[in-house]
């Protein structure tokens, strides 16, 4: 059986104090929730809010990372200066990454490699953009992002990956794909991690959905067989939203 995993991604939202004030009060309210849980707050932010989620049963995730462990590269924060902060899980491939920043599937996958060889969780994030879903290439694109992310990553390295599917329309919209819509790519990504690493793994895959998850219609998307938690935006910005969809059942 598989865990189901809600994320918080917090963007670029909240300074030092404020993320410590939400992470407070989410210690609180999730100490017994039955999930696994992860916030990610802003690099700024994750030194403050180590010391809060230390111990506790949230785990601390950054929002992105250099391809490179060090060196000359000016506004990038690296794997050492991640797992130092206590960091354990980053998000990759992130679209807004992907489309705003212009990562391409052979950075991300050099990022998921480095991350991964130091001992990190990632959250590989896939999804089409609307005018890739109009034209029927959903799948594909899923299907590219999370071969080319992927690869290179042995199996047992695999286990420490959760894979996260973000129809780019979706982000901040208020529009989530149908629990059926949403489903079918989950379960086609499934396929690819069969085909990839074999069925045990794919069984074993997380498949988190992202992309306007709210409290109403959480339980609608976690029911379906293929989705196994959320990364969720908006709603993880106030523990009021972020709370009925990280307990829910
Ligand atoms: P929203 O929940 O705000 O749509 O954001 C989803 C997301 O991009 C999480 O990484």
């Amino acid at each position: 059986m598989r865990k189901y995993f809600i994320a918080g991604n917090w963007k670029m939202h909240k300074t030092a104090s404020e993320a410590v004030a939400l992470a407070s009060e989410l210690v609180k309210e999730l100490k017994d929730g039955p999930h696994k849980y992860m916030i990610a707050p802003s690099f700024t932010a994750l030194d403050a809010v180590s010391k809060v989620v230390k111990g506790t049963n949230i785990l601390l995730g950054a929002q992105n990372m250099s391809t490179d462990e060090q060196g000359a590269h000016t506004g990038e924060v690296s794997v050492l200066q991640l797992k130092d902060l206590g960091v354990q899980v980053v998000i990759l491939g992130h679209s807004e990454r992907r489309h705003t920043y212009k990562e391409d599937d052979a950075m991300i996958n050099k990022k998921v490699k480095l991350a991964l060889s130091h001992g990190l969780e990632v959250i590989l994030c896939v999804g089409e953009l609307l005018e890739e879903r109009e034209a029927g290439k959903a799948e594909k694109v899923c299907e590219e992002q999370t071969r080319k992310g992927l690869a290179g990553v042995s199996a047992d390295d695999l286990k420490k990956v959760t894979i996260a599917y973000e129809p780019v329309w979706a982000i901040g919209t208020g529009k989530t794909a149908t629990p059926e819509d949403a489903d079918a790519i989950h379960k086609f990504t499934r396929g690819i991690i069969a085909d990839m690493y074999g069925k045990a793994a794919a069984d074993a895959m997380v498949i988190q959905y992202g992309g306007s998850m709210k409290a109403d219609n959480a339980q609608a998307l976690l029911a379906k067989e293929n989705i196994d938690g959320g990364l969720i935006g908006g709603a993880a910005l106030k523990a009021d939203t972020f709370k009925p969809i990280a307990l829910c059942k």
